[in-house]
């Protein structure tokens, strides 16, 4: 089946379940999901039971898909998201942004756990723009001319407005919101000492294994997107081990400003 005829297929199941003109996506990363749970629900569902969807196999990740609103704008929130690394392909990986694209969604809020480059565990991090160091783009192959151009720009992937709009929450909260590039990796190996200092010298400010193949999609459709790094840990060479354990702690630690924060920023978004 083409892509796009998944897309119809998953778009038109969805809108069956009274999941109509969403207004903004929310991608929650790991240990982020909790914020769904806050949403007036009208609609959930369980990733299995969507066709064309894919499954959720990361601990931190609960799988489910919630419709409602939430800050008084219309949400459809993602409690988990499917990685590369999980060895799914692409296509699957950026499905979600399609759908929220074909619903009538105008923007996304994209969510990750990080490595900090320079920044510590438990900061919040605006993503600024990102470096793609996953060597894998989802828009090869054929293109979705009704969804967006064959070369879509990036220049403005991270949309200033709803930058300006995040730190003016922020602010208005007493949350302190760093800014900072983030690179992405496939992983599921975290990174060298060696690599994270070629990261450093590079200008990011964050390491993670999501978020830029979903970030790409977007931008070709021409999606406004906010995104947010929650720093779980130093970046490696930073700190002595790194664990997926710790990283679902930190977020556990910081998932209360992390809401706060988003649920401020959408009002205005
Ligand atoms: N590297 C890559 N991905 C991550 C990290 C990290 O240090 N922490 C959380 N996700």
């Amino acid at each position: 089946m083409s892509l796009l005829v998944k897309i119809k297929e998953t778009q038109a199941f969805l809108e069956s379940k009274g999941i109509l003109q969403p207004e903004l996506g929310l991608i929650l990363g790991s240990g982020l999901g909790s914020l769904a749970e806050e949403v007036e629900q009208e609609v959930v569902l369980n990733y299995a039971d969507i066709p064309n969807w894919g499954q959720s196999t990361v601990p931190g990740h609960a799988g489910k898909l919630v419709y409602g609103s939430l800050s008084g704008r219309k949400v459809l929130a993602l409690q988990g998201r499917f990685h590369f690394y999980e060895g799914n392909s692409l296509e699957l990986v950026t499905f979600p942004v399609r759908i929220m694209k074909a619903l009538g969604c105008k923007g996304i809020v994209v969510t990750n756990a990080a490595g900090g480059i320079g920044y510590g565990p438990g900061t919040l991090m605006l993503i600024t723009d990102h470096i793609n160091m996953t060597g894998q783009n989802p828009l090869i192959g054929e293109n979705l001319d009704e969804f967006g151009p064959r070369f879509p720009d990036m220049s403005n992937a991270y949309t200033k407005t709803y930058r300006q709009k995040a730190q003016a929450a922020a602010e208005k909260l007493g949350i302190d919101l760093a800014e900072g590039i983030y690179l992405g990796v496939t992983g599921p190996s975290y990174e060298t000492p060696a690599e994270i200092l070629a990261f450093k010298t590079l200008g990011a400010g964050a390491v993670g294994m999501s978020t830029v193949p979903e970030v790409i999609v977007a931008a070709h459709s021409g999606l406004k997107v906010l995104g947010i790094s929650a720093i779980t840990n130093f970046a490696a060479g930073f700190q002595s081990e790194l664990s997926h354990e710790e990283v679902v702690a930190v977020t556990e630690r910081i998932k209360e400003d992390f809401k706060k924060l988003v649920k401020t920023i959408l009002i205005e978004l």
